[in-house]
């Protein structure tokens, strides 16, 4: 009989000063009694749950490639609409549980439960309130790199309008906004054109659907400032404000559009709800691993020899996406330099990391960057990687709005800093300042677009620093100056001087 010993031993893990938990500790010893209680001959690990392949029927977004119109009957031929009616009678408590059933985490970028958010709309006694209450559907879009709502919006933007009466009849909405950007004429087309064909049919406005439940949906059109698609500066912009972000809480939920509940969702988010509801959470829980259900659209470009904007299952490995969606890395895997997971304001991740990074919430987090929106920015080995983190930083310092003194200074600042860099004019301590300089901004902003403009820096730093040291190292040799000083110092006096920001 062969016998498994678990891997570590309580006695041995606090000798190793190792904290083990009590359920560590008890998965350790079942696991090892059940390994030691197989016979040679049948030992057979349980297979492992590969992610991946999604097959066609699973797919939500039927048109994403516009083989069929966006028109109503073509949207029915494809099962929207279908049992709308059935749904919204179920009421909210039925959508908000099968929601909750199906794991969903918002697709806007910061992928919190959204089960749990449209709850938070129906706090005991709202009905007493007798103030009307919005759905607010972010189809902003602003985060570059990604290219998905877009898409739903233009080919599929009846999935969007049913979504609103399902995602709006869960939190007792009487209405829905759409607030798309400004730019998007298209995409406004489209669902303008999918607004009118729903009221004409019956589906939304008084009694939707002959349900007896009266939502109206309304088209507004932004102008195209990124911080629009933070959802308090969204809700400023479509009450006619600048779009400044609010200071939270309130929460949109007690204080949101015109002062009224509200609840921000983006518009893949409420695009899947009504197939869901139709397929059961189950269904939806049934992809991706633990924590990170569902299937997912990812928008991947740079150097790939085809870009694409695809639903996958979420967990799908990073390198398969790539490789099955986008026929590879141009050049093959091996001349990957590096992959932005989830668009520009996710910290970039070198290739020995992608390699085998999962293509969900909690792996991405674990390497320390984050899934965002799913937009995969490729970047092959002819990237400046420098100059494209700090092209970013131009980006962000453009798009702040100035309320909060760290994003507007620190935005201007590192930018500054970046464009020295990228010629290599710095020495290597100021790596460390601008690290310390991105730390400060963290967590002290209004909104994250704070976070936004540190993160691409700070994981620049953390994967390519020497990349930036043998720049600077160049540049000094080049220049004539103290290489010694680690970097760049022309003049001979000043060589322990830093170069503040923006000299
Ligand atoms: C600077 C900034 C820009 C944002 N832009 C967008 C956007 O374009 N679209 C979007 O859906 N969410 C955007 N968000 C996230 C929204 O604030 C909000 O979290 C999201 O719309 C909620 O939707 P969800 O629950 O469906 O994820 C942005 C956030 C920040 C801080
Ligand atoms: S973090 Fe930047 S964009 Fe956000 S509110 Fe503050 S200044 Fe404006």
């Amino acid at each position: 009989m062969l016998s498994v010993r678990p891997a570590i031993t309580h006695a041995a893990a606090s000798r190793l000063l190792i904290p083990l938990t009590t359920s560590a500790v008890r998965l350790a010893a079942t696991t090892a009694t059940k390994a030691s209680s197989r016979g040679l001959a049948t030992v057979a690990d349980a297979p492992k749950k590969t992610y991946g392949g999604l097959k066609d029927q699973d797919r939500i977004f039927q048109n994403l490639y516009g083989h069929h119109g966006a028109d109503l009957k073509s949207a029915m031929k494809y099962g929207d609409w279908h049992k709308t009616k059935e749904i919204i009678q179920k009421g909210d408590n039925w959508i908000i549980s099968e929601i909750k059933k199906s794991g969903l985490r918002g697709r806007g970028g910061a992928g919190f439960p959204s089960g749990l958010k449209w709850s938070f709309m129906n706090p005991p006694g709202w009905e007493k309130a007798g103030v009307p209450r919005y759905l607010v559907v972010n189809a902003d879009e602003g985060e570059p790199g990604t290219c998905k709502d877009r898409e739903i919006m233009r080919k599929d933007p009846h999935k969007l309008i049913e979504g609103c009466l399902v995602a709006g009849r869960a939190m007792n909405a009487t209405a829905a906004y759409i607030y798309i950007r400004g730019e998007f004429y298209h995409e406004a087309t489209a669902v303008q054109r999918a607004i009118q064909e729903a009221y004409a049919a019956g589906l939304i406005g008084k009694n939707a659907c002959g349900s007896g439940y009266d939502f109206d949906v309304y088209l507004h059109r932004g102008m195209g400032a990124y911080v629009c698609g933070e959802e308090t500066s969204l809700i400023e912009s479509l009450e006619g404000k600048p779009g400044k972000p609010r200071l939270k809480p309130p929460f949109p939920a007690a204080v949101g559009l015109f002062g009224c509940p509200s609840t921000v969702a983006n518009v893949e988010t409420v695009a899947v709800a009504p197939t869901i509801c139709r397929r059961g959470g189950e269904w939806f829980d049934s992809f991706g691993r633990d924590r990170n259900s569902g299937t997912k659209l990812f928008c991947i470009s740079g150097h790939v020899n085809n870009p694409c904007t695809v639903e996958e299952e979420m967990s799908i490995p990073l390198r398969e996406l790539i490789d099955r969606h986008c026929g590879g890395v141009k050049g093959g895997w091996d001349n990957l330099l590096a992959v932005i997971p989830g668009g520009s304001s996710t910290p970039v991740l070198p290739k020995h990391i992608c390699d085998d990074v999962l293509m969900d919430f909690d792996a991405l987090k674990d390497a320390q960057s984050g899934l965002g929106t799913a937009a995969v920015i490729v970047m092959d080995k002819s990237t400046d990687i420098v100059r494209a983190i700090s092209r970013l930083s131009k980006f962000y310092k453009h798009e702040s709005c100035g309320q909060c003194t760290p994003c507007r200074e620190g935005s201007k600042w590192t930018y500054q800093i970046m464009q020295r860099f990228e010629k290599g004019m710095g020495r290597a301590r100021e790596i460390d300042m601008l690290q310390e300089l991105t730390k400060q901004v963290e967590g002290h902003t209004i909104c994250a677009l704070g976070e936004a403009f540190a993160w691409p820096l700070q994981g620049l730093i953390r994967h390519f620093r020497p990349e930036l040291e043998a720049r600077m190292q160049e540049f000094a040799k080049i220049s004539g100056g103290e290489v010694k000083a680690g970097g760049w110092a022309h003049n001979a006096d000043k060589k322990e001087e830093l170069i503040s920001p923006g000299q």
